[in-house]
């Protein structure tokens, strides 16, 4: 079993999307899936349809009560072998209960790391997302032994000179970490969650199931090929020491 953690601080970066649209590709091409919402405005959960605000058991009541274990709180999604664990406002209050605590452990309790990055159009905000990325996965995955499995390069467009210069310079600068795939910027995807559902069933022809799709199929075909993970790992040491001359924690 992988437990794959969706994680950058940044808002509006694509985790959910991410979170959302490789699940349920996952799904599709066999893996049993749990998504496990740990966002208090419950986004991943709205997007298969659910309104959080009705749901009587969520990861809050798993996390606060010994009484009430993870599986006690699943429910379905509208994919075959795509299961959600809800949240809603009320994990908030827990976050506050347990300070600082739910984000770390939720990586401490997972195998991989995606980072989604944002390609901006801003050349100079790229060069300092760029390093920002790097200084999030120092500060925050390197400590809990996580493997980055990859940096997901989202919001991506083709036609704008600036979005291919930021997308080379990240590939330049991270090797391998960064995913083949790459998420482009379509109307399709930010459409479905209002819809209730994943790319893979609102649109399943469209550009946005066909990237997550690849995406999942690039995961799997990494998981086969454990070497490419090093590779990725070793990338990452060497952008770092580029980057700041000195230590990895
Ligand atoms: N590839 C994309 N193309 C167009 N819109 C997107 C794309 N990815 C995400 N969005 C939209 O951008 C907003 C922010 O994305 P979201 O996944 O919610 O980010 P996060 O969870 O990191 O805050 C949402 O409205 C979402 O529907
Ligand atoms: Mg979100």
């Amino acid at each position: 079993m992988r437990t794959i953690a969706i994680a950058n601080q940044k808002g509006g970066c694509g985790k959910t999307t991410t979170a959302v649209n490789l699940a349920a590709a996952f799904a599709k091409y066999g893996k049993r899936t749990l998504i496990v919402d740990l966002d208090p405005q419950g986004h991943s959960t709205l997007g298969f349809g659910y309104n959080p605000e009705t749901l009587d058991k969520t990861v809050y009541h798993a996390l606060t009560n010994v009484q009430i274990p993870l599986p006690r709180v699943i429910i379905g999604t509208n994919i075959e072998g795509l299961n959600l664990a809800p949240s809603n406002i009320l994990l908030s209050g827990a976050e506050l209960e347990m300070a600082d605590i739910i984000g770390r452990e939720s990586l401490v309790a997972s195998t991989d790391v995606i980072v989604p990055v944002q390609v901006n159009y801003y050349a100079m905000e790229g060069l300092r997302q760029l390093l920002e990325t790097a200084d999030i996965i120092r500060v925050n995955f390197k400590p809990c032994y996580v493997k980055i499995l990859g940096l997901l390069l989202t919001f991506v467009e083709d036609r704008t000179l600036l979005s291919r210069q930021i997308q080379q310079q990240m590939r330049e600068f991270f090797g391998d970490l960064v995913f083949d795939t790459v998420i482009h910027r379509t109307v399709r995807l930010a459409e479905a969650p209002s819809a209730g559902e994943s790319i893979l069933t609102f649109s399943p022809e469209s550009k946005g199931a066909a990237e997550y799709k690849a995406l999942a199929e690039e995961i799997i075909r990494r998981e086969a090929v454990p070497s490419e993970e090093i590779k990725g790992e070793q990338a990452l040491a060497e952008a770092l020491s580029r980057d700041h001359g000195n230590s990895l924690d």
